[in-house]
């Protein structure tokens, strides 16, 4: 079992894809282990990216980025890393293959609806960005034996 953080970015909720979105990881067998929605601020935005801070996108993507609310999630499942971004879809919606979320709702390379992580190494500093340890104790009692049957 593997865990990945998922964003839904802010042209994504504007959009009224949150559903949707949970929809087809869920329909993925990818499950939801923790979720809030966040208004970032610009700061926030730049923390969470700062891999990208010397890149030519890096101040346009933190504005959108902290231009309106988002999603985040902690989605768990064999494989999830890989397997969310399959989901995803490639960077660029045109590119991306059919039935993928960025294909099928991506507007251009910047707002393309989601984010996910890219390695084991950045799920575990993005979902460390955006849950506490107490937020993340549930998921412990979730795997219990005395669990809330929620598997
Ligand atoms: P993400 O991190 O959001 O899951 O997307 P990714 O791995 O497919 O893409 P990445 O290279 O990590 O870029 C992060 C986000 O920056 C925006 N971007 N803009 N204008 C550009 O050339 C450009 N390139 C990337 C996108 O929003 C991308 O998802
Ligand atoms: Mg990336």
């Amino acid at each position: 079992m593997e865990r990945t953080l998922s964003i839904i970015k802010p042209d994504g909720v504007a959009k009224g894809l949150i559903g949707e979105v949970i929809k087809r990881f869920e329909n993925n067998g990818l499950k939801i282990r923790a979720m809030k929605m966040l208004h970032l601020t610009k700061k926030e935005a730049e923390g969470f990216y700062i891999v990208h801070k010397d890149r030519p996108f890096y101040i346009s993507l933190t504005d959108f980025m902290s231009s309106g609310p988002i999603v985040v999630m902690v989605l768990e499942g064999k494989d999830a890393i890989k397997k969310n971004r399959e989901i995803m879809g490639a960077t660029n919606p045109k590119d991306a293959a059919p039935g993928t979320i960025r294909r099928d709702f991506g507007l251009e390379i910047e707002k393309n609806i989601v984010h996910g992580s890219d390695s084991p190494e950045s799920a575990a500093f993005e979902i460390g960005y955006f849950f506490n340890s107490p937020e993340l104790i549930p998921l412990t009692l979730i795997l219990s034996p005395q669990g809330r049957g929620l598997r």
